[in-house]
């Protein structure tokens, strides 16, 4: 693969995970906090994607949890289909559980959070702690696998050392434990990504497996996609920040769409406007400031734009500072301003 040609290409081309196809292979992965309803909607009406992740949830409040009331297992029936689902947890009953409601919800399917290095997290023993219990990593997987029949997927990092063994082992074990499909982030925990992801293991994890895995790690241009298929090989892409800064990549590399000028401007006046819909004024302003550095890292003079943008106690004076910061399209990056990459 070489061109942008290929790279569109190569994410047009049906993918199947489990029992079910996805027409595109270029994912949105799981962020807490920031791929909420809101967002996903956003992204949605730019399209060119495959499947969409819910930041994750914890699998012991799904099994009750009310989506009128909660902000990370909420959803639009009409998202479903392309929707997973993310839980994390510690043991395999909780998550057995928590896979069938979102079975029963309608979700194209669930995924395992056996990534997240969180102290929080960790110190429950769910997320990448896991990956210190690997055996129950592995009962987790072939619980959830019993316990629903849409496709169970598993979001997973290298490890607590940097062993690409130890990371195509594990991915040998989820897939022999029933899991349709790998997402895998090489990063050694408890690294947040402050250091480069070393994509050489996405591709040896990929050869050690039949099912789809998808590469994850600082995606950011089209230029990082081609590399990182010609180089490892991986069935598909998954992409966290760089959906946050630019909620059309999808639809740009898979779709050939080409943003004008006002792109920032209109883009965050409708994110700002679908969060309004969505929450009160207060929430609405607080969830709109955690995307806000991800969106300014677009601009050469990012910090500046985002201090100025942050000035503002309601979406009226979001929406305020939007017009005059950005009505006039600011000087743009090539490559995103990674310090704003929080
Ligand atoms: C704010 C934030 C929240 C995240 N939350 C989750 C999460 O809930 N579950 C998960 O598996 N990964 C989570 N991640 C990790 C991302 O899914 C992804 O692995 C990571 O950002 C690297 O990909 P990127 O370089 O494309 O951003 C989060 C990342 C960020 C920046």
């Amino acid at each position: 693969m070489h061109s942008l040609k290929d790279l569109k290409d190569y994410l047009n081309t049906p993918l199947t995970i489990g029992d079910r196809d996805i027409p595109n292979r270029m994912v949105l992965a799981p962020m807490a906090g920031l791929g909420h309803a809101p967002f996903r909607q956003l992204v949605t009406e730019f399209g060119g994607f495959g499947l969409l992740f819910t930041g994750m949830c914890s699998a012991k409040a799904v099994p009750t949890e009310n989506p009128k009331v909660s902000h990370v297992f909420t959803w639009r029936p009409e998202e479903l289909h392309h929707t997973v689902c993310q839980i994390f947890g510690a043991d395999p009953e909780s998550m057995a559980r928590a896979a069938r409601r979102i079975e029963d919800e309608g979700f194209f399917g669930v995924d395992l959070n056996f990534g997240c290095s969180v102290a929080a997290i960790c110190k429950k023993g769910a997320g990448a702690a896991l990956l210190k219990t690997p055996e129950r990593a592995v009962d987790i997987v072939s619980a959830v696998r019993e316990a629903v029949s849409c496709p169970v997927m598993v979001k997973y990092r290298t490890g607590w050392a940097n062993d690409p063994k130890f990371a195509v082992a594990m991915g040998q074990a989820f897939e022999k434990a029933g899991a349709d499909a790998l997402t895998f982030h090489p990063r050694v925990a408890p690294d947040r990504r402050s250091r480069r992801p070393d994509w050489e293991i996405i591709g040896k994890v990929t050869r050690a497996v039949d099912i789809p895995v998808f590469g994850n790690g600082n995606l950011f241009l089209a230029e990082d996609g081609i590399r990182m298929v010609s180089t490892t090989g991986c069935d598909g892409l998954s992409l966290g920040r760089m959906a946050v800064a630019k909620p059309w990549i999808f639809a740009q590399w898979s779709h050939g769409f080409e943003p004008g000028p006002d792109i920032y401007h209109t883009t965050a006046l409708r994110m700002a406007d679908l969060l309004s819909l969505y929450h009160e004024d207060f929430f609405a302003v607080k969830m709109f400031k955690k995307l806000a550095p991800y969106f300014c890292a677009n601009f050469k003079f990012s910090q500046s734009i985002l201090k100025q943008l942050m000035k503002a106690d309601t979406m009226d004076g979001i929406r305020e500072n939007l017009d005059r910061l950005l009505s006039d399209p600011p000087e743009t990056l090539s490559a995103p301003n990674i310090n704003l990459f929080v």
